[in-house]
């Protein structure tokens, strides 16, 4: 249950205690290929649902990341999921998550996926306006049934992360906005074909601390009292995921356990603690568990400085070049030494950029960027005609199982029939 770490005789990259450089020496030609520890995950999803009380749920934010070999084993360890889309739902239905512990988000919701999450029966449908709380009221109407409902607010919580991951702040497109929570629950009141069962709010992805978390959750808190008196009767509050990961800056002062603890903290304070619990981590169950090797292509040196290039770029992992992220990239063979290299990718675009890296005097053969389990693969395209990436996961010191890249000659053959 390792995760990242080096030998501590020969300096090699190890994933889940399997020496990186092996792997790839058994499987040449797989770069670049994420790799995962399958335990890792496992262990630190355990851990999480462990530190909640048996009635609440750890409802993984499956777009982190999407593979069925991970999402069964957070399974295993006792999580649900929170789903975006039918594709999503179906794939965590596939991958043994029981329908009651399956929450949906999203914005916008086609039709179709309203009447696939009123069929399969989820824990609840989290509606984020008034117009689609209408719209889902109307579809359960017409298939005979009572929408389970949770109210995703919108808190109006300003959050110090990324302006591209905050979402809980007045002005995002996410969530019932403050105006309009009193007519979501008059309209949730007055029906029959819907019942509400949740309130829900996200604030944000990233969290460094604790503090907006909670900022967020004393406003369900609220919320949730003061529909109480208008005779709703949630079953669960749902404060949403975010918790961060050290990316390697050391400004992470909270953990998963801390976000759960305060969580419970605040429903007893506020003497909510009959209901049940509901959390939406992502990046926190898989980020550090995964890494991404790629294949030195060649370096370059010019007037400004040392290139390496490798042959995984902003197509396999797009978070530098979308949120200005920054990934560790060390060597796989050695520990990171001067001098440092400005490391890209292959793609015909600028931002196509890792940034700087201390690779050592000699350009290595090999690299591995950290902490890209989440947010890593699912976000991966095809872009310059490149094939998404391969897929390895380890469990007990070994390769459990690979997961193919298409190849390239699958992406031409299918562009050239389009
Ligand atoms: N719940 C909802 C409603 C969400 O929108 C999200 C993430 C989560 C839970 C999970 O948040 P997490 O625990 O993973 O922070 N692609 C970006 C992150 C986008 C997050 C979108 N929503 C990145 O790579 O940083």
């Amino acid at each position: 249950l390792s995760g990242f770490e080096r030998d501590p005789e020969t300096q090699q990259a190890r994933l889940g205690s399997v020496n990186l450089s092996a792997l790839l020496a058994a499987n040449p030609r797989r770069t670049p290929a994420y790799v995962y520890d399958l335990d890792g995950i496992e262990a630190g999803a355990r851990a999480l649902v462990e530190s909640l009380r048996p009635r609440d749920l750890v409802a993984y934010a499956l777009k982190a990341n999407s593979a069925g070999s991970i999402v069964r084993r957070i399974a295993r360890a006792g999580c649900g999921a929170d789903v975006v889309s039918g594709g999503e739902l179906e794939l965590a239905l596939g991958a043994g998550i029981p329908a009651r512990k399956i929450v949906m988000s999203g914005v916008a919701k086609s039709d179709g996926e309203i009447d696939l999450a009123l069929a399969r029966g989820i824990r609840a449908l989290q509606v984020e306006s008034l117009e689609e709380l209408a719209r889902s009221i109307a579809r359960a109407s017409a298939a005979g049934k009572v929408a389970r409902v949770s109210v995703r607010i919108n808190p109006g919580v300003e959050v110090d992360t990324h302006a591209h991951i905050a979402t809980g702040h007045a002005a995002a497109k996410f969530g019932v906005a403050a105006a309009e929570w009193p007519r979501v629950a008059a309209l949730l009141a007055s029906t029959q074909a819907a019942k509400l069962v949740g309130i829900s709010a996200h604030v944000g992805s990233s969290l460094k601390t604790t503090e907006p978390y909670l900022a967020s959750a004393r406003v369900v808190c609220d919320v949730c009292k003061d529909w109480q008196k208008r005779g709703l009767a949630p079953e669960f509050l749902d404060f949403g995921g975010g918790f961060g990961i050290d990316y390697g800056a050391g400004n992470i002062s909270a953990q998963p356990r801390d976000f759960a603890r305060a969580a419970l903290e605040l429903l007893a304070s506020q003497g909510l603690d009959a209901l049940e619990l509901v959390v939406e981590p992502g990046r926190s169950l898989v980020g550090p568990f995964g890494v991404l090797v790629a294949a030195v292509i060649q370096s370059k040196l010019t007037d400004s400085g040392r290139w390496l290039m490798l042959d995984a770029g902003m197509n396999d992992l797009i978070r530098p070049a979308l949120y200005g992220a920054r990934h560790r990239i060390e060597p796989l063979a050695r520990l990171p030494d001067e001098p440092s290299w400005r490391v890209v990718g292959p793609i015909c675009e600028s931002t196509d950029d890792f940034g700087m890296h201390d690779l050592g005097p000699s350009a290595p053969d090999y690299v591995v960027i950290r902490d890209a389990g989440a947010y890593g693969f699912t976000l991966a395209s095809e872009y310059n005609g490149r094939a998404l990436p391969a897929e390895v996961f380890l469990s007990a010191g070994k390769v459990e199982s690979i997961s193919a890249s298409p190849g390239v000659a699958a992406w031409v053959e299918r562009r050239l029939r389009a």
